[in-house]
């Protein structure tokens, strides 16, 4: 997850290199962590055949992480033949810039933490369960992960127009909450549904929030709340489509944004195309 933060951050950002990685020291992890970890991963992925997109499960099932924290090494030696990609370790969250190079080149930023056992509901930063279950199986989908370097470079570009608030936005209501159509109904490819036990099956089932028909421009308009299970989530219809319309050059719609006013997270307009579950 990227994201600002109003709290001291959480990591241990003592050891980092320049570009904010570091060694992924994994005789650090405690039984009882690794413990934590197999209870996290047992819980969320029996949820997964139900409510996450085929791409997640089918990559999920053959990675099989389910037996211990993962070595990253192992991840990245069928990762990168796969797609390009290579996961660093990170303490935690980023800057921005340098969160958006690393996307931009194709590294994804794992976080080396695990949480507690009291946040096994809730937690409030991204740790190393968030980051793997919920990121690293998408990785190894090649338009998606097309969809993220674009992302990164076009991150660092938006930061140089002062338009961060508006792409981040976008990263929110795709990479972290999306929900996609399939054959099998709503299922949902976001690292922040499917690594929550209680808002995976929310995000697709329950009546209460907005799934409103993917729109770039009311995309990067839209307030999101980072406390709460979310008011309101976008669909789209395939990961090309997700690719294919944030392909153009995004600075005459950062303009056109910045005449609009901004919605609240549980707004809904007339434009909107309301999907029923
Ligand atoms: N095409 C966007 C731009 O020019 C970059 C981008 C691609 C942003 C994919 C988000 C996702 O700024
Ligand atoms: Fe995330």
């Amino acid at each position: 997850m990227a994201g600002q933060t109003d709290h001291a951050l959480r990591g241990d950002y003592s050891q980092i290199r320049a570009d904010y990685t570091v060694v992924q020291d994994y005789s650090r992890y405690s039984p009882e962590e690794q413990d934590l970890w197999k209870r996290l991963y047992a819980r969320q992925s029996a949820l997964v055949p139900q409510y996450a997109c085929n791409e997640f499960i089918d990559s999920l099932n053959s990675l099989n992480f389910g037996a211990g924290i993962p070595h990253f090494d192992e991840i990245n030696a069928k990762l990168q033949p796969a797609t390009g990609w290579t996961l660093v370790a990170v303490p935690g969250l980023l800057p921005d810039d340098v969160f958006f190079t690393h996307l931009a080149n194709r590294r994804f930023p794992v976080s080396v933490w695990l949480r507690s056992p009291e946040e096994v509901e809730y937690i409030v930063e991204p740790d190393i369960f968030h980051d793997f279950f919920g990121h690293v199986p998408l990785l190894f989908n090649k338009v998606f992960a097309d969809y993220l370097e674009a992302y990164g470079k076009g991150g660092v570009k938006a930061k140089g127009l002062h338009a961060l608030d508006y792409l981040a936005r976008l990263y929110w209501y795709t990479v972290e909450f999306g929900l996609i159509r399939t054959r099998n109904g709503l299922r949902t490819y976001g690292a922040g549904t499917l690594s929550s036990a209680g808002e995976l099956p929310y995000c697709v089932e329950s009546g209460k929030p907005n799934r409103i028909r993917f729109d770039l421009l009311r995309v990067m308009q839209s307030n999101y709340k980072i406390d709460t299970f979310q008011e309101t989530y976008f669909v789209i219809d395939s990961f090309i489509e997700l690719f294919d319309a944030t392909a153009p050059d995004f600075t005459p719609y950062y303009a056109e944004l910045r005449t609009r006013r901004d919605l609240a997270a549980n707004e809904t307009i007339t434009a909107d195309i309301i999907v029923k579950v």
